[in-house]
């Protein structure tokens, strides 16, 4: 397999086909030193190569993965087998090279408790050179958090707005924007405080990309699903999530858009690949959107736990990560059920 893929829609179609997914491979190297250390394994150079290869050079993986976003260190890193750098040993394999951009979630001035993404000062700069990488496609993660009395709507409509700058910019320089703004699950709320929250991130969010010119075929949007809090009582069912996601979208969420692909926010690997499959199976064949992943730790942990930096368990650890992509390829089809784990 390589590469042929010659429009922002061609890359956005192809990022979410049936059957595949996007791996995220991109935590910053602060984030991958604390997974790095619940493996005692310490975070340098070579061992977070070694980590990266272990999951690209995955016998097979193409068959489940679409795509990596990789964080700059590692866009400029290489197989270890032969040297090739990444973008390049991925593309030959049929798996399209993806960049995260934006550099982090910072306090929001003016606000209590709340962030705002930084990353706009040099992006067109950087995104020509990634493009020259090869990178078809970017990552920018926006966070909401929600509480007592947030989130607000100046960190919403910020946050927005910034999403929206990224996303023509990367347009601009032929690169497919993946638009995460992602509302954390983390506190008591229940799942229709989650539903109010994203149908008006989402709102704002749409709003600000018409406003600013952006292409839907040529994007992927990558929400979090609705989801009770992770606190909360009488947490919501499979079921219950998977209607609530679809009937928020159904209602923010344009046609056009070329694709959309779940974060895992720190579900259950198994919740993460139920939700997604029975989303896919409500749908059936009357798509508006193809529903994909774009799993950091839903597709990594049980990869990482096998492997503890040790060269010996490679094979496991790369079967662990397999058995993972396997699954949630299985649930872009509504094909997976919990007697496979
Ligand atoms: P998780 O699937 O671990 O939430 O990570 C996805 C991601 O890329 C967050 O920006």
């Amino acid at each position: 397999m390589s590469l042929n893929l010659n429009s922002l829609e061609e890359v956005a179609s192809a990022m979410v086909a049936s059957g595949r997914g996007i791996l995220a491979a991109d935590e910053s190297t602060g984030t991958i030193g604390s997974r790095l250390a619940q493996i005692d394994t310490e975070s340098t150079f070579e061992s977070r190569n070694a980590y990266r290869d272990l999951l690209f050079s995955a016998d097979g993986m193409e068959n489940y993965i679409s795509g990596v976003i990789m964080y700059d260190e590692t866009l400029r890193q290489s197989s270890l087998a032969d040297g090739t750098p990444y973008p390049e040993f991925l593309a030959k394999k049929g798996v399209i090279p993806g960049i995260k951009v934006d550099a982090g979630a910072h306090d929001l001035s003016g606000s209590e408790g709340e962030k705002i993404t930084y990353g706009l000062d040099g992006l067109d700069e950087r995104l020509k050179e990634y493009r020259k990488m090869g990178a078809r496609f970017a990552k920018w993660r926006a966070v909401i958090k929600i509480s007592e009395d947030n989130p607000s709507g100046y960190c919403i409509g910020t946050n927005a707005h910034a999403l929206a700058r990224y996303a023509a910019l990367c347009q601009a320089n032929d690169i497919v924007p993946i638009v995460e703004p992602e509302i954390l699950m983390d506190g008591t709320h229940d799942i229709d405080d989650s539903f109010v929250v994203t149908e008006e991130v989402l709102h704002t969010v749409f709003f600000e990309l018409y406003s600013q010119g952006v292409n839907y075929s040529g994007m992927v949007l990558k929400p979090n699903m609705v989801l009770s809090g992770y606190d909360g009582d009488n947490r919501a069912s499979i079921d219950e999530v998977a209607n609530a996601t679809l009937e928020c979208f159904s209602r923010t969420v344009p046609v056009a858009v070329g694709g959309i692909a779940f974060l895992s926010g720190g579900q259950s690997d198994e919740d993460a690949t139920a939700h997604l499959n029975k989303m896919n199976q409500l749908l059936g064949d009357n798509k508006p959107w193809n529903l994909s992943f774009s799993y950091g730790r839903a597709l990594q942990q049980p990869a990482l736990k096998a492997w503890r930096g040790k060269d010996e368990n490679v094979s496991t650890a790369q079967a662990a990560f397999m058995k993972r992509a396997k699954l949630n390829s299985l649930a872009t089809q509504g094909k997976y059920s919990e007697d496979m784990e």
